[in-house]
């Protein structure tokens, strides 16, 4: 499937030669990803004030049909009005804003770095960030990435997992142990059970709970914590692609009372947390509940921070560790999530560490 890129930039003022040679530029850059680049400025004509709202309003159709917006800010003292617009219909036609600054301030402003899904430096950063995120072959390299990084810290997990906790119990905020206790019961699918924090818990109130997690090091922890315990199952597997949840036509092979995902939705681009909400609930018995919990902020010890990390130190930018730097939003997530056929029951404060929610699957 072709990428309709919208390509937003300085135009007014801007010499021709200087917007020629910006589009040749982009074109090049993402002739590898089977892209069509949307460029309003390229047919139209300048400085026609009497046709403007014509003009405007066919550009923001084309905006809203497009799948992402490229907009390049790097301009030097350059006073963005169209962009700025653009970008502001681009998030209520939810259309990902991935936002090119250069050295301007642009990357320290507050609106910038609450709608822009990804804040690039550089045209090239920009592209590889659409290959990884919106191509296919990027997603695959990407879970790659993931899962070698989850292997390296495995031994570590569960004192990382841990140290968080604590950390946030000591100022009163163990609500996700709180969470668990009130609304498990039943079978229970744990989805990414990592190293086995969650899955010892989850245990205490349930004696039919299943953990999926893709990495093997990651899950022989979770072995070597929890041993052998009747009503336990622990399976190696790729929640995406799996044989033990889903039959060949993909339906349920196993409703559950309640599956818990915590710390995993935010790991994933956002058409794979699509996907993955209506896996969950394919898995959920009617009636039953689905427990969501991530980080609300990035976190520089988490997978997606070290990404951003590396990203704001570009000196020592390590390729293979640019991760999503688009924060996950669990409470928009709630928002959207009456599309699979639950229903939000409860869900933390504006103020939480750990933003979480319940939903109740509709009948
Ligand atoms: C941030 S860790 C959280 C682990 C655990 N839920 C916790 O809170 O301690 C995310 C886990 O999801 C696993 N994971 C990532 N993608 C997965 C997939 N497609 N299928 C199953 N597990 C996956 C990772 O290997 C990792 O162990």
């Amino acid at each position: 499937m072709s990428l309709s890129v919208y390509y937003g930039r300085a135009m007014d003022a801007v010499p021709d030669e200087e917007l020629i040679e910006a589009d040749q530029k982009c074109a090049r850059m993402l002739s590898g990803l089977a892209c069509k680049i949307v460029n309003p400025a390229a047919s139209r004509p300048r400085n026609v004030a009497h046709e403007a709202y014509e003009i405007a309003a066919r550009d923001l159709e084309l905006l809203k049909k497009s799948d992402i917006f490229l907009v390049d800010l790097s301009r030097p003292d350059y006073r963005y009005v169209g962009c700025v617009f653009e970008m502001a219909h681009a998030h209520i036609y939810k259309v990902p804003i991935i936002a090119i600054v250069g050295n301007t301030d642009f990357s320290e402003r507050i609106f910038i770095h609450a709608y822009a899904d990804f804040i690039a430096g550089t045209m090239r950063e920009a592209v590889e960030y659409i290959e990884r995120v919106y191509t296919e072959h990027g997603q695959e390299k990407q879970m790659r990435v993931m899962h070698e990084y989850f292997d390296s810290i495995a031994s570590r997990h569960r004192t990382i997992v841990q140290d968080n906790l604590v950390g946030n119990r000591l100022r009163g905020k163990d609500e996700l142990h709180q969470l668990i206790q009130k609304y498990v019961s039943g079978s229970i699918l744990e989805i990414g059970s990592g190293s086995g924090y969650w899955t010892e818990q989850l245990c205490n109130f349930s004696n039919d709970v299943v953990g999926i997690e893709l990495s093997s090091p990651m899950l022989k922890q979770a072995i070597k914590l929890l041993g052998e315990r009747e009503g336990l199952k622990l399976i190696h597997t790729n929640f995406f692609s799996d044989k033990h949840l889903f039959s060949k036509t993909g339906n349920a092979r196993k409703h559950y009372d309640c599956i818990i995902v915590f710390f995993f939705l935010s790991l994933l681009p956002r058409q794979l947390q699509q996907q993955a909400m209506h896996r969950l609930s394919k898995l959920t018995k009617s009636g039953g509940l689905l427990l969501v919990a991530d980080s609300g902020q990035v976190e520089h010890e988490t997978f997606a921070g070290i990404g951003r990390k590396k990203l704001q130190n570009r000196k020592n930018l390590n390729e293979e560790f640019i991760i999503y730097k688009e924060h996950f939003n669990t409470r928009a997530l709630a928002d959207t999530i009456s599309i699979e056929n639950f229903n939000v029951i409860d869900e933390s404060q504006s103020n939480s560490q750990y933003p979480w929610f319940v939903a109740r699957r509709l009948k």
